[in-house]
């Protein structure tokens, strides 16, 4: 054997291990989904206010649980900021922020995050946002839409018949900036209405059929957010069409066209979204159960588990863990009336 060709033979068997390390390699992203409350108590404190009143961690409060209940957006979201931070998030979305608190998580947040969303109610920054947060330097952004969950889905502002409220999700296209992976994946965030069961069974159609478009186009696929259902009993429409126990609604052809389903009938009967838990071991779902608590430590009778991380059954990802964190701190404020829903996921 010749020296150059003994190169050769050294290169590509160095080709080939390194073509399986690649094909094997994974990225875990911290996935984060938390319905922060609106700013139903709006005040004039400015967040270099709510910063300068934070307390000195050393000293003890003065008193255990001073307060009950609702607290306005200035006293609850560094609390909210401080759990994105401190659990290491890296890309998340929250559901009814209003103006003013997307642009406070924004400027918290600051330079290294990116974000996409719009006001429900004209498409701009009107009403909540349903926002989707990213590192930069984890993912880069490729495209992102906006869906209103109604008959008239491009219509901004628009309600489904009986719906309590305007509801939107926000879709996002991300690639990961890994030399490793250059793994592209679809991120929609949402909340669904909270009186009316036809409109969440509807808006969990329309949901589960922009999901299977997106996997038809090959893409790694999650639908996250605020259900208002819950997975079994009362109210649960929404969750049994996500997770494929119930068949869908009819929904309007003009989204369906815009989404096309790839090979239709086929891929829609068997694809379906998953909710992450179920694919964990027990020691792997951590924290609470309950990710609505209505701001209430005493009374639970309104206790429910209704927010959920979606992963689409055509796979490209595994979970690792899961969890719903408490939010209630021994001054008695709860950052919001919902905890949130983390999971490790790889892609
Ligand atoms: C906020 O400030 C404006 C202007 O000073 C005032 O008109 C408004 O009443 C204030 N709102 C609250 C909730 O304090
Ligand atoms: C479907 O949605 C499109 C786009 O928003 C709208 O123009 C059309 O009227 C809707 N169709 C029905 C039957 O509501
Ligand atoms: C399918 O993926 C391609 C490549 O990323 C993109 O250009 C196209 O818009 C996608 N189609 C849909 C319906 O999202
Ligand atoms: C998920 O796990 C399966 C089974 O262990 C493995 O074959 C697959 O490569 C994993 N996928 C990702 C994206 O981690």
């Amino acid at each position: 054997m010749t020296v150059a060709t003994s190169r050769m033979r050294f290169a590509s068997t160095l080709c080939a291990a390194l073509r399986t390390v690649l094909s094997s390699s994974q990225t875990s992203v911290r996935l984060m989904t938390w319905n922060v409350r609106l700013d139903a108590l709006p005040d004039n404190i400015t967040l270099a206010e709510s910063i300068a009143a934070l307390p000195d961690p050393v000293a003890q409060p003065a008193e255990f649980y001073a307060v009950n209940g609702e607290q306005p957006w200035s006293a609850r979201r560094m609390r909210i900021y401080e759990r994105i931070l401190t659990e290491e998030v890296d890309i998340f979305g929250l559901q009814e922020a209003m103006v003013r608190q997307v642009n406070d998580m924004s400027e918290l947040l600051g330079a290294g995050w990116g974000h996409v969303g719009v006001g429900r109610e004209d498409g701009i920054e009107e009403g909540e946002f349903m926002p989707i947060y990213w590192k930069k330097d984890t993912f880069t952004l490729l495209r992102s839409d906006h869906f209103w969950l109604s008959h008239d889905p491009f219509v901004p502002g628009t309600k489904f018949p009986g719906a309590s409220s305007v509801r939107v999700a926000t879709a996002a296209h991300f690639k990961l900036n890994s030399w490793l992976s250059n793994k592209r994946f679809t991120l929609v965030n949402t909340h669904l209405d909270d009186q009316s069961d036809p409109a969440r069974a509807f808006a969990a159609s329309m949901l589960l059929h922009r999901a299977s478009s997106e996997a038809a186009n090959s893409s790694t696929v999650f639908i996250m957010g605020d259900f208002n259902s819950q997975a079994q009993g009362h109210d649960a429409s929404a969750y049994q069409i996500m997770v494929g126990l119930r068949a869908p609604e009819k929904i309007n052809a003009t989204f369906e066209q815009a989404f096309p389903a790839g090979n239709k009938k086929a891929s829609e009967a068997e694809f379906k979204m998953i909710d992450v838990r179920t694919q964990l071991p027990p020691m792997r779902v951590a924290g609470c159960w309950a990710t609505f608590t209505g701001f209430d430590a005493k009374d639970t009778s309104e206790y429910s588990h209704i927010d959920f991380i979606f992963g689409g059954s055509n796979g490209g990802w595994n979970v690792t863990s899961h969890r719903v964190e408490n939010v209630l701190t021994d001054d008695g404020v709860f950052a919001s009336d919902h905890r949130p829903v983390i999971a490790d996921i790889l892609l």
